[in-house]
């Protein structure tokens, strides 16, 4: 496909009208987020199944108008911030799941998970998710955020008295879920767990207590003290909440995450993990005990008062689950273009995070400048990279953050690095 239209007979309302109350505030934000350079930028994208990590670039959402809806080709790129990470989203027995349950059961569920939308390709993942992590059980999602959001909303609120105990760069999702919970929240520095013990020290001893941390962070690809994190939630009698978003399908002999390679699995109450990333497809989990999912399933607004994922999406997923849990090849061809990218940067003298994880953040410490580092790798070299700025990352450290995958080759991480010094010099 290489041009769109909308349909002919689309009518088009007229432009918002700047008399109704509190209109012109809306404007005044914008224009305030630009002034910043924090206004937010999407790519349109058509990502190529057969030559990953290629895509053709269609422009700017920004830049479309619904009264001159034709959006035309603009150039071939190549992907190098994509969150599919081991390329799962073409794979094909993913491919293959997904089609056999359309033609099975059409596209969509037709119902919430309660009035009829749970479907066999649903419980059929549940299963496999609760014994990928050896838990009695495991409850699935429209997405990672609405796990994250609900479990530790319904956590937080029915446990009694309950504080949680938050890292303080963990993901909005969980920030959403805990804030909505109303349960006391004691935020502790970033890994220090120092910081945790004297935080869980000063609480009442018989109050519950809840620490949530993730295990990759995702902007700084650094990886959470989850050993030295176990042993407080033992000795504070502490529940302990895992968001293994950026892990899952990417580490562990399994691919369950970072809980699985370190064999913390049965020490972790609750572990959260995305589909929608390593996995390639869409939706979110957790895997915990038989009570703490039907609890969550009970009372969670995001599992009761929305439409079921689609099975064919559940059927996808289990296939990618499935493989990803059976072969080691993708995680194997993924670290090697990861270690192989960081070496690149490491021989050119280009600074980046140099963390554990497969993330690499190449911090450019200013918005505007962040967005102009992208937009030459696009203009002039044919790289796409999103730029990441506030509030996603703190406000001085914007950043490109980097992600290879199994089917960047030597030539694209070459074709980057030199894209990158070019780029960077010229700053
Ligand atoms: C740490 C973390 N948790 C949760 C989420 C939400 O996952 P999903 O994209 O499946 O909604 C993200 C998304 O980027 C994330 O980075």
């Amino acid at each position: 496909m290489s041009l769109h239209t909308a349909p002919d007979e689309c009518s088009y309302p007229n432009a918002p009208n700047t008399l109704k109350n509190g209109a012109s505030s809306l404007d005044t934000a914008l224009r305030e987020l630009k002034r910043r350079g924090e206004h937010r930028q999407f790519a349109i994208l058509e990502r190529d199944a057969n030559t990953p990590p290629s895509a053709a670039f269609y422009g700017l959402v920004e830049a479309t108008h619904a009264k001159s809806p034709q959006i035309t080709l603009s150039k071939d790129v190549k992907i190098w911030c994509s969150n599919d990470y081991l390329g799962m989203s073409r794979n094909p027995k993913v491919k293959a799941a997904m089609i056999a349950a359309i033609e099975e059961s059409g596209v969509g569920a037709g119902g919430t998970r309660n009035i009829s939308g749970t479907s066999i390709h649903h419980v059929a993942l549940e299963l496999s998710l609760a014994k990928l992590y050896q838990k009695e059980a495991a409850a699935i999602f429209t997405s990672g955020y609405n796990a994250n959001a609900a479990t530790l909303g319904v956590l937080g609120r029915l446990l009694p008295n309950c504080i949680i105990f938050s890292d303080a760069l963990n993901h909005a999702s969980m920030i959403a879920g805990i804030k909505r919970s109303g349960a006391q929240t004691k935020i502790w520095r970033h890994n220090d767990v120092e910081h945790l013990a004297q935080l869980l020290k000063e609480a009442p001893p018989d109050t519950a207590k809840l620490i949530a941390m993730e295990s990759v962070y995702s902007m700084d690809g650094d990886i959470g003290p989850l050993e030295k994190v176990c042993d407080l939630a033992d000795a504070h009698n502490a529940y302990l909440y895992v968001d293994e978003v950026h892990a899952v399908g990417l580490y562990g002999d399994h691919g369950g995450g970072i809980t699985e390679q370190l064999g913390l699995t049965d020490r972790i109450d609750v572990i959260e993990g995305t589909l929608g990333k390593a996995y390639g497809v869409m939706g979110g989990y957790i895997s915990a005990s038989r009570t703490i999912v039907d609890a969550v399933r009970s009372f969670a607004p995001e599992y009761i008062f929305t439409t079921a994922l689609s099975p064919a999406l559940a059927a996808g997923a289990l296939a990618s689950v499935t493989q990803l849990a059976n072969s080691n090849e993708e995680r194997h061809l993924h670290r090697k273009n990861v270690n192989r990218l960081k070496e690149e940067l490491i021989i050119r003298g280009l600074a980046f995070m140099d963390g554990p994880s497969h993330i690499v953040p190449v911090i450019i410490g200013d918005p505007n400048r962040c967005v102009v580092a992208a937009q030459k790798l696009l203009e002039d070299f044919n790289i796409y990279v999103q730029p990441i700025v506030y509030p996603t990352v703190p406000r001085g450290t914007e950043r490109l953050r980097l992600t290879p995958s199994p089917f960047h080759n030597e030539q694209s991480i070459l074709d980057l690095c030199d894209a990158l010094e070019h780029v960077l010099k010229s700053l």
